[in-house]
C-alpha cells in the first residue's frame, strides 16, 4: 500500500504548488466559513483502541468542505462570471459563493449527479447545465463554455486556491487536538487530502496522511501505481462525490503521491456501513464519501498501521433520502461492520435513535496551538487570587457600611488590619506576576507558589475573622456575619448545611469535569475519603441489603477497601482480573449489587480498567440493578457525563479526591467530590449534612479558581511529564536492567489502548526493582535518601511525599501507608519545566541504575 516507492518525498516540481498559500486562505476564510466542531467517536474508539476525532465539515455552509475552497478561489481576486463543473458539492459551494458575492455563475453537472445536489444548486439562483454521463464529460463541456464565453472555470480540486481552502481544515483541527498522529480523508480528485497534507505540513509536518477511495473508482491509487495519471472505467458508487477521474495535469497527483502513506480501497458495503454507523451512533447524516474515512480508520487499525489519535474530516452531508434508504437496507454481511453498527440481534429498522446519546462531550478545551505553558498558568492563578483580594476588599466596604446603617457593632481595628493585610498581599501578588516562570530559575516558581498560598489563607481568614460558623441572618447590635447578601437568607445558616462558597466550588467542579448541571450533580466534600464515606452511607441506606455482595476490582484504594471489607452486613469479593471480560465473568458468578473500580490502580503495575467498555458490557449482561462506584483520584476527570447517564439497571457513582490533582499544587485545604445523576442530589445532600462530610466554608474559600481548559492544560503537562520521564528511563538499559518502569501513557504499558481513552493517564511513574529483596521499605527509603541527595547537588526540585498533584515532583515508597501492600517506588513527575523534567529523569535514573 506504500505510495512513495520510487519517489522522494517533496520531489514535486509543479510551479503551481508554490501558489498554494495556506496562510492567505486562513486570513480570507476566518469569520467567513463555519469553524466546524470536532467530536470524539467513542464507539469507533472502542473498536480501534485510540482516540478518534471527527471534524464535522458536513456542518460547513452548503453541507461540505468545498465551500472553503470555492470562497478562497473567488476571494483570491477572481473577477467576472464563473463556471464550475461538479458532481454536486463543488457546484453547490460555487453557486452559493457566487450568490453571496453577487457574481453570475453557471454550474455544469452530469445527468447522473444526485437529485438532491441538483435541487440545492437551483435553489441558490445559479444557472444549471446538465451535460454528459460523467464528471469528465461535464467538465469538458464547462471548459469549452469557459473558453468560448470568457468565464472563469473553477476546478473542484485542480486549483491551488481550492487546495489551500481545504488546508484550513487541518489548521483548525491542529489548533484543537493535541498529538494528532494521522489524518484520513476520502479521495476523489484529491483536493481534500492534498489540502490536509499541505495544511498539516505548515503546522505539524510529522502528522501522517492516509486516503481512502471506493474500490469501484480507484483513480488516484491506480495513477500512483502506474506512475502516471490513468483513467479508470466509470462504475456507479454510493460515494458519488468520489467518482472522479483526474485531470492530466492534476496538482493533487504529485502532492498525494509524495505525502500520503497509503490509500485504502473500500467496498460499497463498507461505504454504506460508514454512513449508517455515523447515523446510528452519532445521529449524523454524512454522505457516503464523507463517511468513508470511518471504515478506513477501522481497517488501518486492524492492520496495525495506526496507533492514534486520528482525525477524520466528515467532509459532506448532502445525501438524498433515497440513497439513505438503500444504505439502511443494505444486506450487511461483514462481521466487523455488523459489530460496528451494533446490529446483532436487531434489524436495522429497530435501531435505537438514542444511540446519539453516545457522543463524548468535547474534551478539547482551548485551542492548543497557543496554549499557555506552566508559567502562563501560574500567572493566571496569581491574577485569580488578586481578584479574590479585590472581592474581599469590596465585601469589607459593604460590611462596614451595612453595620453603620444597621447599628451593628464593628471592631474598626480588625477591619483596618484585614484591609492592610489584603493590600499587602495584593502588592506581593503583583510582584510575582510574570516571574512565576522557571525557565531561568526554578526557585522563582516556588517563591511565587508561596506568595499564592499565603494569599489564599489571607483571603479565607479575612472572611473567617468576621463570619461565625453559624452566621445568623438577623442581627441585634452584634455582628456575627460577613456576607451581607446572606443577611436575607431565611433558616439557620449552619456550617454543615451548605454555603454559598461550597455551592460556588461545586459549580466550578461541574464545569471542570465537563458535566451538565441539568443532568449531573457535583457534591463537594471535605476530602476524598469523605466522598467515599458519603457514597458508602448512600449505598447502605438506598442500595445494599443485608447479604448482598460487593465486588471490588483487584485493586481499590486501600482505605476504601478496608471500610468495605469490614462491613458486616454484606459480602465482599475481590475480582481476579482488571479486564472487562474478567470483571464481567466475576459479576455473572457473584451477582454483586455494587462494584468498586479505580480506573488506574495505585500499584506498581498501574493496571487500568476500561470504564466505558465496562459500563457497556454491564448494560449488556446484567438484568438486576448494579451500582458501579468509580474512584477517579489517580486518573482525574476519568469520567464522562455519558457514564453517569448510563440507563438502568446500571448506575454510576463517581468520586475523586480534590486534594490531589484538582488543587493545583496547593494543599492549603483538603477536598473531595462526588458526581452522580442529579436525581440523587437530595439524598446525597441530606447524607452529607448528617455525616458531616461537607466541604467546610474555610476550605471552600481556599479552593483555587480555574476552569476546564486550565485544568486540562495542567493535567496534559503533568501526564506528559510523567510519560516523558518513563520513556526516558525505559530507553536506558542500565535502568531497565534494575527496575520495571511504568506509566500508563509511556507507550509500553499492557493497557496502552485503555490509557489512550483516558483524558489524562495520571502523573505517577512507578518502579519495581527486579531484585525482590530490594522492594523492602527500608531499602526503598535509603534509595529515596540517595535520590534526594543527588537532587540537592544537581539543582533539582524534588521532595519526598506520598501525595501527588502538586507542582513539585515527589517520590515515595508507596503502599507504605497500607499495612499489607508490597512497597514500590512511586515518583510523581510534577508540573515543571522541560529542563527540570529531564533533570528529574536523569537524577532518578542514575540513582536507580546505581542501586543495581
Ligand atoms: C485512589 C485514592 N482514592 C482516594 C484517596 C483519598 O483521598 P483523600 O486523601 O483526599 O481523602 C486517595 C488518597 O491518596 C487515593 O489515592
Amino acid at each position: 500500500m506504500t505510495l512513495t516507492d520510487g519517489h522522494r518525498p517533496g520531489a514535486t516540481e509543479d510551479v503551481r504548488l508554490r501558489v498554494i498559500d495556506v496562510s492567505a486562505a486562513e486570513q480570507r476564510l476566518t469569520g467567513q466559513v463555519v469553524r466546524t466542531p470536532v467530536r470524539r467517536l467513542p464507539w469507533l474508539e472502542r473498536r480501534v483502541g485510540f482516540p478518534v476525532y471527527a471534524k464535522l465539515e458536513l456542518q460547513q455552509h452548503t453541507g461540505s468542505f468545498k465551500f472553503r475552497g470555492a470562497l478562497n478561489t473567488v476571494l483570491a481576486g477572481l473577477r467576472g462570471p464563473i463556471i464550475a463543473a461538479s458532481a454536486g458539492n463543488h457546484g453547490l459551494a460555487v453557486a452559493e459563493v457566487a450568490r453571496r458575492l453577487r457574481r453570475p455563475a453557471n454550474i455544469c453537472i452530469p445527468v447522473t449527479a444526485s437529485r438532491l445536489k441538483r435541487e440545492r444548486i437551483l435553489a441558490t439562483g445559479a444557472g444549471l447545465i446538465e451535460h454528459g454521463n460523467s464528471l469528465e464529460q461535464a467538465t469538458a463541456h464547462a471548459r469549452m463554455l469557459a473558453g468560448e464565453q470568457g468565464w472563469y472555470f473553477i476546478s473542484p480540486y485542480n486549483d491551488p486556491h481550492m487546495i489551500a481552502g481545504a488546508a484550513t481544515i487541518a489548521l483548525e483541527v491542529l489548533d484543537e487536538v493535541e498529538d494528532v498522529e494521522a489524518m484520513i480523508a476520502p479521495v476523489g480528485g484529491g483536493g481534500l487530502l492534498s489540502g490536509l497534507a499541505v495544511g498539516a505540513g505548515t503546522r505539524r509536518p510529522g502528522v501522517r496522511m492516509f486516503g481512502c477511495e471506493p474500490e469501484r473508482y480507484r483513480s488516484m491509487s491506480a495513477s500512483i501505481a502506474a506512475r502516471d495519471i490513468v483513467r479508470v472505467v466509470h462504475q456507479p458508487t454510493l460515494a458519488d462525490g468520489l467518482a472522479v477521474n483526474l485531470d492530466a495535469d492534476s496538482l493533487t497527483y504529485p502532492l498525494i503521491r509524495d505525502r500520503v502513506e497509503s490509500i485504502v480501497p473500500l467496498t460499497e458495503e463498507e461505504l454504506a456501513a460508514g454512513t449508517l454507523a455515523l447515523l446510528v451512533h452519532e445521529s449524523l447524516l454524512v454522505e457516503p464519501a464523507g463517511a468513508a474515512a470511518v471504515i478506513a480508520c477501522l481497517r488501518l487499525a486492524q492492520a496495525g498501521a495506526l496507533r492514534g489519535p486520528v482525525v477524520l474530516p466528515l467532509c459532506g452531508g448532502n445525501v438524498h433520502h433515497t440513497t439513505l434508504s438503500r444504505i439502511e437496507r443494505y444486506p450487511y454481511a461483514d462481521d466487523d461492520l455488523v459489530r460496528l453498527l451494533d446490529l446483532r440481534g436487531r434489524t436495522v429498522g429497530e435501531l435505537p435513535v438514542s444511540r446519539a446519546l453516545r457522543m463524548e462531550p468535547s474534551d478539547t478545551g482551548e485551542p492548543l496551538a497557543d496554549a499557555p505553558d506552566a508559567r502562563d498558568d501560574q500567572d493566571a492563578q496569581v491574577r485569580s487570587w488578586l481578584s479574590r483580594v479585590d472581592e474581599v476588599l469590596a465585601e469589607l466596604e459593604e460590611y462596614t457600611d451595612y453595620c453603620a446603617r444597621a447599628e451593628v457593632l464593628v471592631n474598626a481595628d480588625v477591619v483596618k488590619q484585614v484591609r492592610v493585610d489584603c493590600e499587602l498581599v495584593a502588592q506581593r501578588l503583583a510582584g510575582v506576576l510574570g516571574r512565576g516562570g522557571e525557565k531561568a530559575d526554578p526557585a522563582e516558581a516556588v517563591r511565587a507558589e508561596i506568595v499564592v498560598r499565603h494569599a489564599a489563607t489571607v483571603v479565607a481568614s479575612a472572611q473567617a475573622a468576621f463570619d461565625w460558623c453559624a452566621p445568623s441572618h438577623a442581627q441585634a447590635t452584634v455582628g456575627q456575619f460577613f456576607d451581607v447578601g446572606a443577611q436575607d437568607s431565611p433558616g439557620a445558616n449552619y456550617e454543615r448545611y451548605e454555603s454559598a462558597a461550597v455551592a460556588r466550588v461545586e459549580s466550578q467542579l461541574t464545569e471542570v469535569l465537563g458535566l451538565d448541571p441539568e443532568r449531573h450533580a457535583t457534591t463537594a466534600t471535605s476530602s476524598g475519603m469523605a466522598s467515599y464515606a458519603l457514597i458508602e452511607a448512600f449505598l447502605l441506606r438506598h442500595r445494599l441489603r443485608p447479604g448482598d455482595t460487593v465486588l471490588l476490582a483487584p485493586y481499590v484504594y486501600f482505605e476504601a477497601a478496608e471500610q468495605l471489607c469490614s462491613l458486616t452486613s454484606t459480602h465482599t469479593v475481590t475480582a481476579r482480573s482488571y479486564s472487562v471480560d474478567g470483571l464481567v465473568e466475576d459479576i455473572l458468578r457473584h451477582r454483586p449489587r455494587c462494584l468498586f473500580v479505580d480506573p488506574v490502580a495505585n500499584t506498581a503495575q498501574q493496571r487500568l480498567v476500561d470504564l466505558p467498555g465496562l459500563v457497556q458490557a454491564l448494560s449488556e449482561v446484567v438484568t438486576e440493578p448494579i451500582t458501579l462506584v468509580v474512584d477517579g483520584t489517580m486518573a482525574p476527570a476519568a469520567l464522562s457525563g455519558l457514564l453517569l447517564d448510563s440507563p438502568p439497571p446500571v448506575e454510576v457513582l463517581y468520586y475523586e479526591s480534590c486534594s490531589k490533582y484538582l488543587q493545583l499544587g496547593m494543599d492549603a485545604g483538603m477536598a473531595g467530590l462526588v458526581a452522580a445523576k442529579v436525581e440523587l442530589r437530595p439524598a446525597l445532600d441530606r447524607l452529607r449534612r448528617n455525616t458531616g462530610s461537607i466541604l467546610y466554608r474555610h476550605n471552600a474559600q481556599l479552593f483555587p479558581r480555574y476552569d476546564r481548559a486550565f485544568f486540562g492544560r495542567r493535567m496534559r503537562r503533568i501526564c506528559g511529564n510523567a510519560a516523558t520521564v518513563a520513556r526516558t528511563l525505559l530507553a536506558r538499559p542500565e535502568v531497565a536492567a534494575v527496575a520495571d518502569v511504568v506509566h500508563p501513557a509511556s507507550g509500553e504499558h499492557p493497557d496502552d489502548a485503555i490509557a489512550r481513552t483516558l483524558p489524562y493517564a495520571g502523573g505517577c511513574v512507578t518502579f519495581r526493582l527486579h531484585d525482590s529483596g530490594a522492594n523492602h521499605r527500608d531499602q526503598l527509603e535509603a534509595l529515596i535518601e540517595h535520590m534526594l541527595d543527588r537532587a540537592r547537588r544537581r539543582g533539582l526540585h524534588l521532595t519526598k511525599g506520598v501525595s501527588f498533584g502538586f507542582n513539585t515532583p515527589r517520590i515515595s515508597a508507596a503502599a507504605s501507608m497500607a499495612e499489607d501492600g508490597a512497597p514500590f517506588l512511586r515518583l510523581y513527575a510534577g508540573d515543571r519545566s522541560a529542563e527540570q523534567v529531564s533533570l528529574l529523569a536523569r537524577v532518578v535514573g542514575d540513582a536507580i541504575a546505581a542501586a543495581g
